[in-house]
């Protein structure tokens, strides 16, 4: 039996809602299931400059034109719109506008990381409510479809970890750094120059961004609301060129990672620089791409790689989410409301990287080792470098065996108090 037509309401027409918008006009494919009904932007005649001088809507722009409204009033009570796409970003007034889109029974597709993992259960127990679906496959590593994938693999498998590449503009960064041997803020200049990065870049390198998508990939993956202030977060902007070079020389890349998973123990989630080892596949994901590595208890370890963000990898996203609505695909996200345990940095076994600026005398090291031992942290290696400089002062690269989180604290502060400890140490985590 032949399906009817789908009427689509967008709101916002920026990046990515301008291609989905002309995928939706231009596409003879989706033309034949979809029927764009009402654009509601804030400023109807900067848009209609827009879409005038845009030449790939020259056959249709008349037709485009009139759907273009900047009354929300209007656009809310058009009861022929059967879903709305949301591409506005941020959280108000998004937050409002599927809200009020799920109240009178509309389907929602939407990207916007910040809003479904601020909102997550609230929303979709409204779309249950109402019968209606709301999909965000493209808040999470843009078309890269992991939400499918993993709403998948839990029919039969228990989700164990994810880890992930999910902040394409740091991965930029760090790749650039690892390869050029560039510092940390003359790469971020380039990635600014080249338009990888915002030029507010806080969101991207602090790992904000990074733990609005764990925490939703973590949320749907253990069936249950993690709380957002739960994820650890440090960004990338601590990672100096030295260390990368240390890494490399040791056999490790650095990645910003993020890492949600669940032990008998509770769930722990956290974005943080990580040394990767140069055989992991993660270690090789470049430039501004995303890469995700779930491991379920049957299927093992899955890999998935792509594009991370842009207009087009984003489109298809909530196009395929659209798709999903019109075939009525049961794939929906469910969260049990189960009561965990979450877990904090200082309750997880971590090993470490620890880099020491230190007086090169003798007894700085066995006064080091014995703060470690007296720690119950066991060092895997220690190795030397001297700096060319007139101080006697080397680098201490110590690398440890897994410790309690909260031992590494105690140590580390003991450590920074060394008179011979000439800077504060630099402590990042190895990923195994
Ligand atoms: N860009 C990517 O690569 C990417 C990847 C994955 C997910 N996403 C997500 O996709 C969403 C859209 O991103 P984008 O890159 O397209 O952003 P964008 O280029 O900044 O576009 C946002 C659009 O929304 C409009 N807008 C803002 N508030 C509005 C309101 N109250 N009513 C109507 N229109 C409003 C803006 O119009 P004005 O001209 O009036 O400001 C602008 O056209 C975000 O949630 C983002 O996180 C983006």
């Amino acid at each position: 039996m032949k399906r009817s037509n789908l009427n689509i309401g967008i709101i916002g027409i920026g990046n990515i809602g301008l291609q989905v918008l002309k995928q939706l006009t231009l596409n003879s494919q989706l033309n034949k299931l979809f029927s764009v009904e009402s654009v509601l932007v804030r400023d109807k005649q900067k848009y209609t400059k827009i879409i005038s001088e845009d030449n790939e809507f020259k056959n249709e722009i008349d037709n485009v034109l009139e759907k273009i409204t900047d009354n929300e009033d209007d656009f809310f009570s058009n009861n022929n719109i059967d879903i709305l796409i949301e591409l506005i970003g941020g959280i108000d007034p998004a937050y409002r506008y599927v809200k009020r889109a799920l109240e009178s029974k509309k389907h929602v597709v939407t990207a916007n990381k910040d809003l479904i993992a601020t909102h997550i259960e609230e929303l979709l127990q409204l779309s249950k409510d109402n019968s209606v679906k709301l999909r965000f496959e493209g808040s999470v590593g843009a078309g890269i479809p992991i939400i499918e994938v993993l709403s998948d693999m839990l029919k039969q498998n228990q989700i164990k970890k994810i880890t992930g590449i999910i902040n394409g503009t740091s991965n930029y960064i760090l790749s650039s750094m690892f390869e050029n041997s560039s510092d940390f803020e003359d790469v971020l200049k380039e990635a600014q120059d080249l338009g990888f990065a915002e030029s507010d870049p806080t969101n991207d390198v602090e790992g904000f961004d990074a733990k609005f998508k764990i925490n939703i990939l973590g949320s749907i993956a253990f069936g249950t609301r993690i709380p957002l202030e739960t994820v650890y977060v440090k960004g990338i902007s601590g990672v100096s060129n030295k260390d990368m070079n240390y890494a490399k020389e040791f056999g490790y890349n650095i990645k910003l990672l993020a890492i949600t998973e669940k032990s008998s123990e509770g769930i722990y989630s956290n974005i943080s620089p990580a040394l990767v080892s140069l055989s992991q596949p993660i270690s090789k994901v470049g430039g501004n791409y995303n890469a995700v590595e779930i491991l379920g208890d049957l299927v093992g370890n899955l890999w998935i790689q792509g594009e991370g963000a842009g207009k087009n990898s984003t489109s298809s996203a909530v196009l395929g989410d659209l798709m999903g609505i019109y075939y009525r695909s049961s794939d929906d996200v469910n969260l049990s409301g189960n009561k965990e345990n979450y877990l904090s940095k200082e309750e997880v076994m971590i090993r470490n990287y620890i880099r020491l600026s230190v007086e090169d005398k003798y007894g700085v090291l066995s006064e080091i080792s014995g703060i470690f031992s007296k720690n119950e942290i066991s060092i895997a290696s220690v190795i030397q470098k001297d700096i060319d400089n007139d101080q006697d002062v080397v680098d201490l690269v110590i690398m440890t065996h897994d410790s309690k989180g909260v031992n590494f604290d105690i140590a580390i502060d003991s450590v920074s108090k060394i008179s011979s400890v000439k800077e504060k140490p630099v402590v990042i985590r190895i990923n195994d």
